[in-house]
């Protein structure tokens, strides 16, 4: 039973931060397997805010063990800085594991992400300029830096030198930058070494026992299954795989034990930075979300951009993870509305489509048909169970889940931990 995943269904931003706190207090670990800083999830724990970029959500539960996998990028100076942030607020942090294995984003790194998307001009993905996508680049390219070369000072210089060897080229005759030195970006790296030490392990080993012995372990993605590398809207994606396979390569833990994939799911959509949404709104519906929901971004600040729910892409999430169950977020957010659409379908060149299409040119084509479900006007932040709910907001719910294709077993109605209804229980 122990294994869990929690991965976004959408476009990330679902509420994974909240959702992972919420189980936080009765598992044994959590851990980040996919993805960088890039994220940035938001967790209230009575009236105080706590927003998290690197480190896994469970690091706000006291008998938690936070770790860092393998197959996440790690920027050590966001990592070091969200770690004396949290001291000073009273956090204990000394139980974090980090994956030796796991890449470092490099100076260059982010100055690469940068500058690429400079030169993509109008065709630019939008990034979270955070080197997420050339540290990934460099990891497959096999000219990457893991977090173990930090105690090799002669085999950093060496990795590090055949990382700059092509960059510099580029960054000097292409970008019309300066070149980067190798002597300062290894003195750096070095500078983080002792202060990464405590927290560097086999985790791979250490998950897998504690798997052997029984103990709850919970796979936190970061952003969402439509920005996947692989199963995303490509190439207006992220650089990783934060869809459930991505919790198993990126943790070094088999598919065999992994018993529950729950998507995090908000009750309408929101995307940041560029690429198709069909649903997407332009008028004073959008701005309502983007106001009500609080719609900004936590990591870049960017106002993201919002529209109703799409159940052919909730289908999608359920197809491509294997979802076992739902948590639906932010319905609170919907409270108002005398009625609210649902896209059920697409239209795509005068077809109808159930399915998300393969074809990129035909997704970016898509127009929502929408079906309308009757609104509810009653504040429902005190909700405890669903029996609380307004009948109009129990119907929302049960037609979502019908249209999604796995059973709702949470919703979210507020951003504090408690504001929740549990359905069926995760553990
Ligand atoms: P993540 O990246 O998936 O962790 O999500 P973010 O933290 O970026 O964005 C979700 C936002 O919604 C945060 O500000 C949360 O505090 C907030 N939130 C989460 N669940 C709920 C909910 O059920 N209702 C409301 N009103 N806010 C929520
Ligand atoms: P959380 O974990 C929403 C988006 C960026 C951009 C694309 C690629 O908070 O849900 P990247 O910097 O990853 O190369 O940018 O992916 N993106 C996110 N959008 N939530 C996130 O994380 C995101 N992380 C990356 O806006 O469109
Ligand atoms: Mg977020």
């Amino acid at each position: 039973m122990p294994a869990l995943v929690l991965l976004g269904a959408q476009w990330g931003d679902e509420g994974k931060g909240k959702a992972t706190d919420l189980l936080g207090g009765s598992v044994d670990y959590v851990v980040r397997y996919q993805g960088g800083n890039n994220a940035g999830h938001t967790v209230v724990v009575g009236d105080q805010k706590y927003a998290l970029h690197l480190l896994p959500s469970g690091i706000l539960s006291p008998g938690c063990t936070p770790v860092i996998g393998n197959g996440v990028v790690v920027d050590p100076s966001v990592l070091l800085s969200e770690l004396s942030g949290l001291n000073e607020r009273g956090v204990d942090t000394s139980k974090l594991l980090i994956s030796g294995n796991a890449h470092i984003i490099t100076p260059y790194n982010v100055t690469v992400d940068k500058v690429t998307e400079r030169f993509l001009g109008k065709r630019k993905i939008g990034t979270t300029g955070r080197g997420i996508g050339p540290t990934y680049a460099d990891k497959i390219n096999r000219v990457g830096i893991r977090v173990q070369d930090l105690y090799d000072e002669s085999i950093l210089t060496q990795k590090v030198e055949a990382a700059l060897d092509v960059k510099n080229q580029m960054l000097t005759k292409l970008f019309n930058r300066r070149a980067i030195g190798v002597e300062q970006v290894v003195e750096e790296l070095l500078g983080y070494a002792d202060k990464l030490a405590p927290y560097v392990s086999d985790t791979v080993l250490v998950l897998n026992q504690a798997l052997e012995q029984d103990k709850v372990v919970l796979f936190e993605g970061g952003q969402g299954t439509l920005l996947d590398i692989d199963h995303g809207t490509y190439p207006f994606v992220t650089s990783s795989n934060p869809t459930a396979g991505g919790a198993c390569t990126g943790a070094g833990v088999g598919p065999t034990k992994i018993s529950r994939v729950i998507g995090i799911l908000k009750a309408y959509t929101t995307r940041v930075g560029a690429g198709p949404f069909p649903t997407e709104l332009f008028d004073e519906d959008g701005e309502a979300l983007r106001r009500i929901g609080g719609e900004r971004g936590v990591t870049t600040g960017r106002d993201r951009r919002c529209g109703w729910f799409d159940a052919v892409i909730a289908r999608y999430a359920t197809r491509v993870n294997g979802l076992t169950d739902f948590f639906l977020t932010k319905l609170d957010v919907l409270t108002g509305w005398e009625q609210i659409p649902v896209c059920v379908a697409y239209e795509i060149d005068g077809k109808r489509v159930e399915e998300l299409p393969y074809s990129q040119s035909d997704f970016h084509h898509a127009k929502p048909v929408y079906e309308m479900l009757p609104g509810w006007s009653e504040d429902i932040s005190k909700a405890k169970s669903f029996s609380d709910l307004p009948k109009n907001a129990q119907a929302y719910v049960k037609a979502l889940e019908e249209m999604s294709g796995a059973p709702i077993s949470a919703i979210g109605v507020g951003p504090g931990r408690t504001e929740t209804i549990e359905i069926n229980s995760f553990l």
